[in-house]
Parts: C-alpha cells; structure tokens; sequence
C-alpha cells in the first residue's frame, strides 16, 4: 500500500492507495477520532459489488452501520436527493461525532460530502472511491456539490474527507468507458505539473488499460500526490488550482452543447486537452511535437481527439457560459510545455474558433 499526505494544516488527511484494502477499512477508521456511528453513501450497483465487504469491516470492529442508497446517475446528484438523505440520516440518528462514508464514484462522492459538510452543520467524512475518475480526481481536494437545473456542481462548497481509501481491485469491475473517461484527468495530471509522469503514461498505456496492479497503483498514487500539492497550496481555488481544470474549458462547452448526453466528461476533457495544446502551439508556447504527443497519448488511452456533428459557434457560445467565466472573461489553462501550464485570460475569439474549428472532422466515436 501507498500513503499519500494531503498537507492542510488541521484538515490534513491521508490517501491510501493499494490491492485489497475494503476489508480493513474498519481498522483504517479506528485510526481516526470518530463516533460509533457509520452512515454509508452508495448506490444500488455499487452496494451490490462492495457493500457488504466494507459493511462486515466496519462492524467487525465496531461500528454501528447504516446504508442509505441514491439513483445511479449524474441526475441524482441533486437537491432532492440530499434531502432524502438528511432525512435518512435522521432517522438513523447521526449526532455530531457520525461519519458519512461515500462508496462510489464521483456522483455519490460529491452529493455524499455535500451532506456532511451540511448535516449539523458538517460531520465527519470518508471517501471509497471505486471509479478510476473518483480515485486520481473527485474524492481528493474537498470539492463537494449537487447540481442545479441552471448547472453542473452550482450548489456546493469545499470540504476535506478525512481519509480516503481507493482500492484498485474495484477497478475491474468498471466498464471499459468509465475506466477511459478517468485516463483522460490522468493525463491531464501529467501535462499540467510532471513530464516524467507524462513519459511513463506513454511507456505504460497498455498495462495502464488492462490495469496490471502496480502501474494503476502508481498511476492513482502520483495523480493523487500532484492533485494534493495543488490544493495544498490552494484549496479554495484563488489562483492555482484552477490548473487543475485543464482541458476542461473546451470539455465543459462540449458537454454543455450535448446536454451532458453524449460525453462522459473525460471524454470531452479530452476534446478539450487537444484543443487546449492547439491553442497553446498557436501562440508560439507549445512546440508541434508536444500536441503530437498529446494527441498520441489521447488516442492511445482510447479517448476522442474530435468531434464531427456539432456546431462550432454553438460550442464557442458554450464557453461564454461555462460556470468557470468570471467577469465575461473566458480562462484557458494552456501548456509552455508538458509539465508546465499557465492560466491566460485574453485569448482572441477568433483563434478560439479556429482551434475549435481544426477539432471538428470526421466522425471520431
Ligand atoms: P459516476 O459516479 O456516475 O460513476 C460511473 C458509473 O460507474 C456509475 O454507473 C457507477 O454506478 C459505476 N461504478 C462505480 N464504481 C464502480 C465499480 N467499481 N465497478 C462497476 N461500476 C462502478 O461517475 P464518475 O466519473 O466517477 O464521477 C463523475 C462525477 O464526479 C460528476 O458528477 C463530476 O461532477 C464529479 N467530479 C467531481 C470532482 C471533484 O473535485 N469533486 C472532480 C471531477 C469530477
Ligand atoms: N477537479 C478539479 C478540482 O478539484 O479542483
């Protein structure tokens, strides 16, 4: 197993990252300073896979555990159904020192924290992620939300787990899209912060794709290290963590425009990674061998590199809107090279589209 650190100061928390490790995860939460009482956030076919191995864990030690399920999909990262959760967490009778456990992906994750940051005004937190996405990306950094029908994550707020545990046997389970659609924030980590992370996800796709245990485990424990050094130095998103949305400007209008029905978000974080070292060659940063890299790197992992069927001007319209524009100013994170990135503020419109134009070819899916 690999432990790495998450430095906040009196939020500090670990992330193990290891084969077989829901069975002690009972013995991992006697190491922390948390109540008898254990609320587990999952869904149906997450239960179905994992429930009962972290549940037998808990009370092998214990705890007293109660299991509340929500739907299975973006849609029920909602509102309405945190509210059927706060009701059952009443009537499980969670107190102050309770801890919600999130086992899932990014959607039970997001909506699990969102409840306990806000249920008696937070309780103790712990995140299962069993995606690859929810591994290297959503369950670390303290982002937690529900959407709103006017977007994505609109309703939300920052609050650290105190430990997250991933598995990489869970791993095998997730459909093959799912397990791609993580790849893509995967390399995202590479370009943004680490050339040499980059260079060993090009000399190791093909056991990264058919998950040969001790590349997946150094793959989540390096994502997990640069995700940590970037909230560390910037966890409310003032400045730098905004890096870590690299590609997702691009990603999100492609999203946004397909009414979050045709991509799953790596995959048009993808898209949007491409588009994003186009512009950044445009403007004399990126050398052409590095989009080449990029773009091999990309295909490699089984990712889109273009779209065909949507229009350019709907998707430039997209990023006006995008929840990340402030001030009616569209950022892009863009690469000097690999490993380096910087926020720019003042891209012309007209390169924009041109870019977004040069994505657009023949049918990629
Ligand atoms: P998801 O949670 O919808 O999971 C994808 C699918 O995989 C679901 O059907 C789920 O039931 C299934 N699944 C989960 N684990 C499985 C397993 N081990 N075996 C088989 N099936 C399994 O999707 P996701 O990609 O994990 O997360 C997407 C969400 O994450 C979005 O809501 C996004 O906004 C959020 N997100 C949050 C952050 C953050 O910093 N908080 C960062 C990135 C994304
Ligand atoms: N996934 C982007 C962030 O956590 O800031």
């Amino acid at each position: 197993m690999e432990e790495v650190k998450v430095d906040l100061g009196v939020r500090s928390y670990q992330i193990k990252v290891g084969e077989d490790l829901l069975k002690d995860i009972g013995t991992y939460l006697t190491e922390l300073e948390i109540g008898s009482k254990v609320l587990i956030i999952t869904n149906d076919l997450v239960d179905s896979l994992y429930g009962q191995e972290v549940k037998d864990s808990l009370k092998e030690v214990g705890f007293t555990v109660e299991v509340a399920k929500i739907g299975d999909g973006e849609k029920y990262k909602s509102l309405e159904t945190a509210q059927q959760l706060y009701d059952q967490a009443v009537v499980a009778g969670l107190d102050r020192s309770s801890s919600i456990l999130a086992l899932g992906g990014g959607v039970v994750g997001d909506i699990a924290g969102f409840i306990a940051a806000t249920y008696m005004r937070g309780v103790n937190f712990i995140q299962v992620p069993t995606t690859l996405l929810a591994q290297v990306d959503s369950s670390v950094g303290g982002k937690v939300a529900v959407n709103h029908a006017a977007g994505k994550n609109l309703i939300g707020d920052f609050y650290q787990p105190q430990l997250v545990v991933a598995d990489i046997n869970v791993l095998s389970t997730l459909e093959e899209k799912e397990l791609k659609a993580g790849l893509a924030e995967v390399i995202k980590y590479g370009v943004i912060w680490d050339e040499e992370f980059f260079t060993f996800l090009e000399d190791n796709y093909k056991e990264i794709l058919t998950l040969e245990p001790q590349q997946v485990q150094h793959l989540i424990k390096v994502s997990c290290q640069i995700k940590a050094a970037v909230v560390a130095q910037d966890e409310t998103e003032r400045g730098l963590r905004a890096i870590l949305n690299y590609g997702h400007t691009l990603g999100h209008a492609l999203e946004a425009v397909t009414d979050y029905q045709y991509y799953r978000h790596g995959e048009g974080v993808a898209i949007g990674m491409l588009g994003a070292a186009k512009l950044a060659h445009q403007i004399g940063w990126l050398d052409k061998a590095d989009v080449i890299r990029q773009q091999r790197l990309i295909e490699n992992f089984g990712l889109p590199t273009s779209f065909s069927q949507w229009s350019v001007d709907e998707i430039c319209q997209a990023l006006t809107k995008d929840k990340k524009v402030e001030d009616g100013v569209i950022r892009f994170i863009l690469a000097k090279e690999i490993g380096e990135v910087e926020i720019i503020a003042d891209l012309e419109e007209n390169l924009i589209k041109e870019v977004t134009q040069e994505l657009k070819v023949g049918d990629e899916k």
